[in-house]
């Protein structure tokens, strides 16, 4: 049984899933509506409902409001507020999915945990992608801290024999990066259905050795912190 966890409930609880064969198959799956990642308690009962052992949790939920933060442009200054929610759904999600799944004994040896996380938290890629620029904080810092908790957790759950690994699922033709579309041809966004589908295969990848990875969906290669 596959269950998904999100805010709303889909129109149709059927997805399209594509297996290791050439067909593509539809199953049913098991839906947990109403969680927020902001509020503890809807992460918890999720927890509570999901069967065990998980084999693979994706943390996939993100937030990336449409504003472009700066320290110098009056136009597009700082938003405090924002910045805390997209550090509370970006860094503090995954955690709280992984604490309470964990708490309510839902992870065992062999699940993996897989937190779908963002190059734009790499401190070393900033150098070069907002170079002389700077920008973005509320974004990138979630993604930075997101990564942070991350690698703990890994180190934490090694022990348990459960790989943590952040994967950046490249750049995707997605509501989050609409504000980009002008640059989607340019810069090589994909669809979302390709997106899914190397998200998917680096998943496939993923073994203890990795533990404490993040790694580029785009290429299989990891990205520095
Ligand atoms: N698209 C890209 O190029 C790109 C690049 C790097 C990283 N990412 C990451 O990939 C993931 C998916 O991004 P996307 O492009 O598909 O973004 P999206 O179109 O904006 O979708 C974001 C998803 O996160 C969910 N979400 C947001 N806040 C939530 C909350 N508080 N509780 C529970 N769910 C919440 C949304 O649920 P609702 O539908 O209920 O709003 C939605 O399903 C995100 O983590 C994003 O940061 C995307």
């Amino acid at each position: 049984m596959s269950w998904r966890a999100c805010r709303r409930p889909p129109d149709n609880p059927t997805f399209r899933i594509f297996s290791l064969c050439t067909a593509v198959t539809s199953l049913l799956i098991q839906v947990v509506s109403g969680v927020d990642v902001t509020i503890t308690s809807t992460v918890e009962e999720m927890a509570k409902q999901i069967a065990a052992p998980v084999d693979v949790l994706i943390v996939n939920a993100g937030y990336f409001p449409n504003i472009h933060e700066t320290m110098t442009d009056g136009e597009n200054p700082m938003n405090f507020e924002e910045e805390l929610k997209q550090i509370d759904v970006c860094a503090l999600g995954p955690l709280r999915s992984v604490y309470a799944l964990h708490k309510a004994g839902k992870l065992a040896e062999g699940t993996l945990v897989i937190i779908i996380s963002s190059q734009a938290g790499s401190a070393a890629w900033r150098f070069t992608q907002n170079k002389d620029n700077g920008g973005d904080y509320g974004h990138h810092m979630s993604r930075a801290a997101c990564n942070i908790g991350g690698v703990l957790m890994s180190e934490e759950l090694k022990k348990h024999g459960i790989p943590v690994v952040m994967l950046h699922p490249g750049f995707n033709r997605t509501d989050m990066t609409a504000k980009y579309s002008h640059i989607w041809d340019i810069e090589g966004a994909v669809e979302k259905e390709v997106g899914a589908k190397r998200v998917l295969y680096e998943v496939s990848q993923v073994d203890m050795a990795k533990t404490g990875q993040f790694i580029n969906c785009e290429d299989g290669l990891q990205i520095p912190f």
